[in-house]
Protein backbone atom coordinates (compact mmCIF):
# COMPACT_ATOMS: atom_id res chain seq x y z
CA UNK A 1 0.00 0.00 0.00
CA UNK A 2 1.64 3.30 -0.57
CA UNK A 3 -0.27 6.75 0.66
CA UNK A 4 0.12 9.61 -1.81
CA UNK A 5 -1.45 13.33 -2.65
CA UNK A 6 -4.53 12.93 -4.97
CA UNK A 7 -4.17 13.84 -8.03
CA UNK A 8 -7.08 15.24 -10.61
CA UNK A 9 -6.91 11.66 -12.14
CA UNK A 10 -8.39 10.27 -9.18
CA UNK A 11 -11.53 12.95 -9.30
CA UNK A 12 -13.54 9.88 -10.85
CA UNK A 13 -12.55 7.19 -8.31
CA UNK A 14 -13.06 9.52 -5.37
CA UNK A 15 -16.42 10.71 -6.30
CA UNK A 16 -17.61 7.07 -6.39
CA UNK A 17 -15.98 6.14 -3.11
CA UNK A 18 -17.60 9.26 -1.54
CA UNK A 19 -21.16 8.77 -3.00
CA UNK A 20 -21.64 6.07 -0.37
CA UNK A 21 -20.77 9.39 2.35
CA UNK A 22 -23.08 11.41 0.53
CA UNK A 23 -26.07 8.95 0.24
CA UNK A 24 -25.45 8.06 3.71
CA UNK A 25 -25.08 10.92 5.62
CA UNK A 26 -26.38 13.39 3.08
CA UNK A 27 -22.82 15.16 2.90
CA UNK A 28 -22.41 17.96 0.38
CA UNK A 29 -19.10 16.54 -1.67
CA UNK A 30 -19.70 17.54 -5.35
CA UNK A 31 -17.30 16.96 -7.84
CA UNK A 32 -16.50 20.93 -8.47
CA UNK A 33 -15.75 20.59 -4.51
CA UNK A 34 -13.41 17.48 -4.36
CA UNK A 35 -11.82 18.84 -7.73
CA UNK A 36 -10.70 22.24 -5.91
CA UNK A 37 -9.76 20.51 -2.98
CA UNK A 38 -7.15 18.65 -5.73
CA UNK A 39 -5.73 21.24 -7.63
CA UNK A 40 -5.24 23.80 -4.68
CA UNK A 41 -3.36 24.19 -2.03
CA UNK A 42 -6.23 25.30 0.77
CA UNK A 43 -7.11 21.70 1.49
CA UNK A 44 -5.18 18.25 1.45
CA UNK A 45 -6.08 15.52 -0.43
CA UNK A 46 -4.35 11.99 0.64
CA UNK A 47 -5.32 8.44 -0.57
CA UNK A 48 -4.24 5.08 0.12
CA UNK A 49 -4.10 2.95 -3.18
CA UNK A 50 -2.96 -0.72 -3.49
CA UNK A 51 -2.87 -2.28 -6.68
CA UNK A 52 -3.85 0.41 -8.53
CA UNK A 53 -6.51 1.06 -6.68
CA UNK A 54 -7.65 4.02 -4.51
CA UNK A 55 -8.71 2.03 -0.96
CA UNK A 56 -9.35 4.99 1.05
CA UNK A 57 -9.14 8.54 1.43
CA UNK A 58 -8.54 11.93 3.69
CA UNK A 59 -9.34 14.92 2.60
CA UNK A 60 -8.10 18.22 5.14
CA UNK A 61 -8.34 21.93 5.24
CA UNK A 62 -5.51 23.10 5.89
CA UNK A 63 -5.19 26.52 7.72
CA UNK A 64 -1.40 27.08 8.33
CA UNK A 65 -2.12 30.99 9.10
CA UNK A 66 -4.13 29.86 12.22
CA UNK A 67 -1.88 27.19 13.12
CA UNK A 68 -4.51 24.79 12.28
CA UNK A 69 -6.39 22.01 10.36
CA UNK A 70 -9.69 20.58 10.40
CA UNK A 71 -10.16 17.13 9.21
CA UNK A 72 -12.91 17.09 6.87
CA UNK A 73 -13.37 13.06 5.80
CA UNK A 74 -11.34 10.01 6.47
CA UNK A 75 -13.16 7.11 4.65
CA UNK A 76 -11.79 3.42 4.00
CA UNK A 77 -13.83 1.03 1.64
CA UNK A 78 -15.22 -1.60 3.11
CA UNK A 79 -13.58 -4.64 2.03
CA UNK A 80 -10.06 -2.36 3.26
CA UNK A 81 -10.81 -1.96 6.60
CA UNK A 82 -9.20 -3.00 9.94
CA UNK A 83 -6.14 -3.37 7.93
CA UNK A 84 -4.42 -0.46 9.15
CA UNK A 85 -5.31 2.08 5.88
CA UNK A 86 -6.69 4.91 7.73
CA UNK A 87 -3.68 4.38 10.19
CA UNK A 88 -1.54 5.38 7.68
CA UNK A 89 -3.35 8.00 6.22
CA UNK A 90 -3.92 9.95 9.67
CA UNK A 91 -0.22 9.71 10.46
CA UNK A 92 1.06 11.12 6.93
CA UNK A 93 -1.65 13.60 7.81
CA UNK A 94 -0.60 14.31 11.25
CA UNK A 95 3.30 14.61 9.61
CA UNK A 96 1.93 17.00 7.09
CA UNK A 97 0.52 19.18 9.55
CA UNK A 98 3.38 19.45 11.61
CA UNK A 99 5.89 20.33 9.28
CA UNK A 100 3.45 23.04 7.43
CA UNK A 101 3.66 24.85 11.28
CA UNK A 102 -0.07 23.38 11.96
CA UNK A 103 -0.21 22.19 15.80
CA UNK A 104 -3.83 21.65 16.34
CA UNK A 105 -6.35 19.09 14.21
CA UNK A 106 -10.03 19.05 14.96
CA UNK A 107 -12.88 16.75 13.14
CA UNK A 108 -16.43 15.94 13.65
CA UNK A 109 -17.78 12.77 14.14
CA UNK A 110 -21.12 11.29 14.55
CA UNK A 111 -21.89 10.24 18.26
CA UNK A 112 -22.82 6.40 16.97
CA UNK A 113 -19.80 6.16 14.81
CA UNK A 114 -17.92 4.04 17.08
CA UNK A 115 -15.34 2.87 14.78
CA UNK A 116 -14.43 6.43 14.11
CA UNK A 117 -14.26 7.30 17.98
CA UNK A 118 -11.95 4.15 18.47
CA UNK A 119 -10.20 5.68 16.09
CA UNK A 120 -9.39 8.60 17.60
CA UNK A 121 -9.03 7.29 20.82
CA UNK A 122 -6.37 5.09 19.70
CA UNK A 123 -4.70 8.61 17.82
CA UNK A 124 -4.78 9.95 21.71
CA UNK A 125 -7.53 13.12 20.21
CA UNK A 126 -9.46 14.43 23.24
CA UNK A 127 -13.32 14.65 23.26
CA UNK A 128 -14.64 17.57 23.42
CA UNK A 129 -18.39 19.00 24.14
CA UNK A 130 -21.21 17.49 21.46
CA UNK A 131 -23.08 19.38 19.11
CA UNK A 132 -26.30 18.96 17.40
CA UNK A 133 -25.66 19.66 13.54
CA UNK A 134 -28.31 21.89 12.67
CA UNK A 135 -29.18 22.38 9.36
CA UNK A 136 -31.55 23.79 6.66
CA UNK A 137 -32.96 23.62 3.57
CA UNK A 138 -32.53 26.41 1.66
CA UNK A 139 -34.80 24.83 -1.60
CA UNK A 140 -37.58 24.44 0.50
C1 LIG B 1 -13.27 4.74 10.73
C2 LIG B 1 -12.48 4.16 9.56
C3 LIG B 1 -11.93 5.31 8.72
C4 LIG B 1 -11.33 3.31 10.10
O1 LIG B 1 -10.56 2.84 9.00
P1 LIG B 1 -9.68 1.50 9.07
O2 LIG B 1 -8.70 1.54 7.95
O3 LIG B 1 -10.56 0.32 9.14
O4 LIG B 1 -8.93 1.68 10.46
P2 LIG B 1 -7.50 1.07 10.86
O5 LIG B 1 -7.41 -0.35 10.39
O6 LIG B 1 -6.43 1.97 10.40
O7 LIG B 1 -7.63 1.08 12.44
C5 LIG B 1 -6.68 1.69 13.31
C6 LIG B 1 -7.20 1.56 14.72
O8 LIG B 1 -8.47 2.23 14.86
C7 LIG B 1 -9.35 1.45 15.70
N1 LIG B 1 -10.48 0.96 14.90
C8 LIG B 1 -10.70 1.17 13.59
N2 LIG B 1 -11.87 0.62 13.20
C9 LIG B 1 -12.40 0.05 14.32
C10 LIG B 1 -13.60 -0.68 14.55
N3 LIG B 1 -14.48 -0.94 13.56
N4 LIG B 1 -13.84 -1.12 15.80
C11 LIG B 1 -12.96 -0.88 16.79
N5 LIG B 1 -11.79 -0.21 16.63
C12 LIG B 1 -11.53 0.26 15.40
C13 LIG B 1 -8.51 0.30 16.24
O9 LIG B 1 -7.90 0.76 17.44
C14 LIG B 1 -7.47 0.14 15.16
O10 LIG B 1 -6.25 -0.38 15.65
P3 LIG B 1 -6.02 -1.99 15.69
O11 LIG B 1 -6.18 -2.47 14.29
O12 LIG B 1 -4.63 -2.11 16.25
O13 LIG B 1 -7.08 -2.55 16.59
C15 LIG B 1 -13.38 3.24 8.67
O14 LIG B 1 -14.12 2.37 9.52
C16 LIG B 1 -14.37 3.98 7.78
O15 LIG B 1 -14.04 4.36 6.67
N6 LIG B 1 -15.61 4.17 8.26
C17 LIG B 1 -16.66 4.83 7.45
C18 LIG B 1 -16.38 6.28 7.23
C19 LIG B 1 -16.33 7.06 8.49
O16 LIG B 1 -17.15 6.87 9.37
N7 LIG B 1 -15.35 7.97 8.55
C20 LIG B 1 -15.24 8.90 9.65
C21 LIG B 1 -16.07 10.10 9.41
S1 LIG B 1 -16.05 11.15 10.81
Amino acid sequence: MIIRKGKLEDLKELMEILIDTIKSKGETYSKQWVRACLIGNKDLVLVAEENGDISGLLIAELWPEKNYSYLENLYVRPEFRRKRVAYKLMKEYENICKKGRMDMISCLTLTDNLAMQKFLKKFNYEFGPAFYLCRKNLKI
